[in-house]
């Protein structure tokens, strides 16, 4: 009987019995020899399975083969499936042949410690290693559920530029670039907000998703250069609405890895209790009573009216145990378009949403300015020109309406389910301050 050719995932998740036979293509995790059994761990991208060769029952090539084995040579292994609740997965491949695709000599990342410097390095492989490869799994499961959750809901997907003609975000923090001759400067975008606004016009609820960039010279575990966002603007939705929506969406996406990427939170050795907090509802918190607590715990100087450190957000978020809203932020440290807040012209209807456990600000958000007049002061307080905003200005020219939405950063969301210390593990190749390759 032919084997039949599968991934180790379908193996595990029950797809075969016990006796099947199968073949599997991969590479090398480790293997050792105990006596006159041999045992080779080998790993094929969707998960890592125990294989067995017996000195005297396997077929002596496959025996043979064994020995040329180093860390990452890649392989074929054929064979039949037998069930070891011991092994990983539960399942084992008794080896009947065994073939070399590509040998691998000195390959640099060994099971001893290296550092980060080292590992950054050699990104293109470190992915390879259990801990990467569990994040980068868990962090495709991330897209896809915020994709489904939307698409679900008959949000319309709609791709923002990444080249602009203006700063979409406040002007400190833009990459320019030369856009065929010197004197036209375009822009990576910051954020696809400004165009998701005009979609919203169009089609009433959209989400742009896609990479941003930001030029901070912050070396913090939570900032890159480039990083991916996903951004819902909804035509009639008021603030309220707004953080409905973002309470809503992450509880899906979190439950949903909860429930499919078992596997991988189990290989970051992650305290799922935390992440279960999601069920209940967001805790909220008014800017002025969050400036009152930090005025007298902030470690970092806070001054009421001012923006909010790293520390100063893990002070906040550890009062509560779910996901913490802080709400209605001073317009002077925020974005232009944020619309003025009724109660207190001084304030904006903004929100962000603070991640429990001191991984801070994953959303930011607001309801928009939808009047010309209070736009164009706005503009002009933030010291912009106006002339670039002219296509902007027109969505509040031809039948403006109330409309908000929000930016959740991917790397920062997946770095607080994962656990991990540093965002630059949550995406595949980090773009950093000091980093540009590989
Ligand atoms: O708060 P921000 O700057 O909001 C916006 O860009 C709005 N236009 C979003 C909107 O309303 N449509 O950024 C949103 C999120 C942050 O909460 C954070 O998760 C992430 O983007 N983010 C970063 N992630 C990694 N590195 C950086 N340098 C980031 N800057 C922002
Ligand atoms: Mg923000």
């Amino acid at each position: 009987m032919a084997h039949t050719s599968t991934y180790i995932e379908d193996i595990f998740e029950g797809k075969f019995s016990e006796n099947d036979k199968v073949a599997v293509n991969g590479w090398v995790y480790n293997n050792r020899s105990s006596g006159k059994v041999k045992f080779l761990l080998m790993r094929d991208g969707t998960a890592t399975m125990q294989c067995i060769l017996f000195k005297g029952t396997t077929p002596e090539p496959a025996l043979e083969a064994f020995t040329k084995l180093t860390q990452e040579t890649s392989i074929t292994a054929k064979g039949y499936l037998t069930k070891s609740p011991k092994a990983p997965g539960g399942w084992e491949l008794q080896v009947e042949e065994l073939d070399i695709v590509g040998t691998c000599e000195d390959y640099p990342i060994t099971p001893k410690e290296h550092g980060p410097a080292f590992l950054l390095d050699h990104r293109h492989l470190w992915i390879r290693s259990k801990r990467q490869h569990a994040i980068l799994r868990i962090r495709s499961e991330v897209v896809a559920s915020i994709r489904s959750f939307f698409d679900d809901k008959g949000f319309v997907g709609f791709d923002a530029p990444i080249f602009t003609s203006n700063p979409c975000e406040g002007s400190t923090d833009l990459f320019e670039i030369n856009y065929f001759d010197e004197e036209t400067k375009a822009y990576l975008s910051q954020t696809g907000q400004l165009y998701g606004e005009a979609g919203a016009m169009a089609f009433g609820k959209i989400y742009t998703f896609g990479p941003t960039f930001r030029a901070e010279k912050s070396k913090t575990r939570r900032h890159l250069t480039e990083f991916w966002m996903v951004e819902p603007e909804v035509a009639f939705m008021d603030l309220k609405g707004n953080m409905q929506l973002a309470e809503d969406m992450i509880r899906y996406v979190v439950m949903r890895v909860l429930k499919n990427k078992k596997r991988e939170l189990e290989a970051l050795e992650r305290d799922t209790s935390k992440l279960e907090s999601v069920a209940k509802p967001f805790a909220k918190l008014h800017y002025k009573e969050a400036a009152e607590i930090l005025e007298k715990e902030s470690k970092d100087g806070f001054k009421s009216g001012g923006d909010f450190g790293g520390g100063d957000e893990t002070i906040l978020a550890s009062r509560f145990d779910t996901p913490l809203f802080v709400t209605n932020f001073p317009g002077a440290i925020k974005a232009f378009y944020m619309k003025e807040d009724p109660e207190d012209p001084s304030l904006t209807l903004s929100c962000d949403l603070l991640a429990p456990e001191g991984y801070g600000e994953i959303i930011g958000g607001a309801q928009r300015e939808e009047s010309i007049t209070r736009l164009l002061e706005k503009i002009a307080e933030h010291k912009l020109n106006p002339d670039d905003f002219q296509w902007y200005l027109d969505l509040r020219r031809f039948g403006s309406v109330p409309h908000s939405g929000f930016g959740l950063g991917i790397e920062r969301f997946t770095a607080w389910i994962c656990g991990t210390q540093h965002i630059r593990e949550c995406i595949p190749f980090p773009r950093m301050l000091n980093r540009l390759s590989p």
